[in-house]
């Protein structure tokens, strides 16, 4: 019986002409996006900052759908960082702002769509309300069968990786485990993204070449697509290339090439 990823491929093979010749990589089943470039989209028109937030949102509505379309089951976008908070009051107010309205307006859409959210990142420094939104998304689209959408909400990796180790060290003081028994898994299964699996494909918009505090955990074998286009303009036919430069590479996770084995 051919894999989901296979059958995924074959339609979307089918439907949307990507290509997958027999030694390709079948779709990623996970991609995760740092959605950059909202601020020099809106500066190479002369528009203001939030203006190029407002179109990212417009991005991210569009980018789900493709995703859903194309058959990924799991799509991760980092929304806001642990970081982002060193930018002006005002510019982190319109970023709240965003994220409230694309939760009260899309809500209904995405449940409908099937999709399933998820969020990531510390809930300290939240605003309360958000924290309510989150909670209601969270809970109305939890048994949705279709796209698995986490969206990295205050989230930093290091800093997930420090919550992770302070959750098993409590546990280990407290008796409820031995520390001998921590393994990746363990400590895997500790982190905000704990049941997902691993990115496969990590892409970044804007040109910008790096992984700003990204699942730095979880992306430790995920292949990297760097794309040009700033985030406004990343549309369905972007994540397309996107994953056809995914599917030639040759993923060995420290093994040999498959050339060695014939
Ligand atoms: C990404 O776009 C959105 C967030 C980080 C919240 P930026 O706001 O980082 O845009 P640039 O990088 O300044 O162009
Ligand atoms: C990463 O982008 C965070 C998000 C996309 C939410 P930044 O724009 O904050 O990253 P740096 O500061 O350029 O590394
Ligand atoms: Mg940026």
């Amino acid at each position: 019986m051919r894999s989901l990823g296979e059958r995924v491929t074959k339609s979307m093979h089918q439907q949307d002409g990507l290509r997958r010749p027999a030694d390709m990589q079948s779709t990623p089943r996970h991609i995760a996006i740092i959605m950059d470039g909202n601020g020099r989209w809106a500066a190479a028109r002369g528009l203001p900052r939030a203006e190029g937030h407002r179109r990212g949102v417009e991005a991210v509505r569009a980018c789900v759908r493709a995703a859903g379309e194309l058959g990924v089951e799991h799509l991760t976008l980092f929304s806001f960082s642990s970081e982002n908070w060193r930018r002006p009051l005002e510019e982190i107010n319109d970023l709240m702002g965003l994220l409230r309205r694309f939760i009260r307006r899309d809500l209904a859409e995405l449940h409908e769509q099937d999709v399933r959210v998820r969020v990531i990142g510390a809930p300290d420094g939240v605003p309360d309300d958000i924290r309510k939104l989150i909670a209601e998304a969270v809970a109305l689209t939890r048994d949705n069968g279709g796209l698995r959408l986490t969206v990295a909400f205050n989230y930093g990796a290091r800093d997930e990786i420090v919550r992770a180790a302070r959750k098993l060290a409590r546990q280990a003081v407290a008796g409820e485990m031995d520390a001998g028994s921590i393994d990746e898994a363990a400590f895997g299964a500790a982190l905000d993204t704990a049941g997902l699996p691993d990115p496969d494909l990590l892409i970044r918009t804007s040109g910008e070449m790096r992984i700003s505090n990204f699942l730095l955990w979880q992306c430790a074998y995920a292949e990297m697509v760097f794309a040009d286009a700033y985030w406004p303009d990343f549309d369905k036919d972007a994540l397309i290339a996107c994953i056809n430069e995914y599917q030639t590479r040759e993923r060995r996770f420290g093994g040999l090439s498959a050339r060695y084995s014939a």
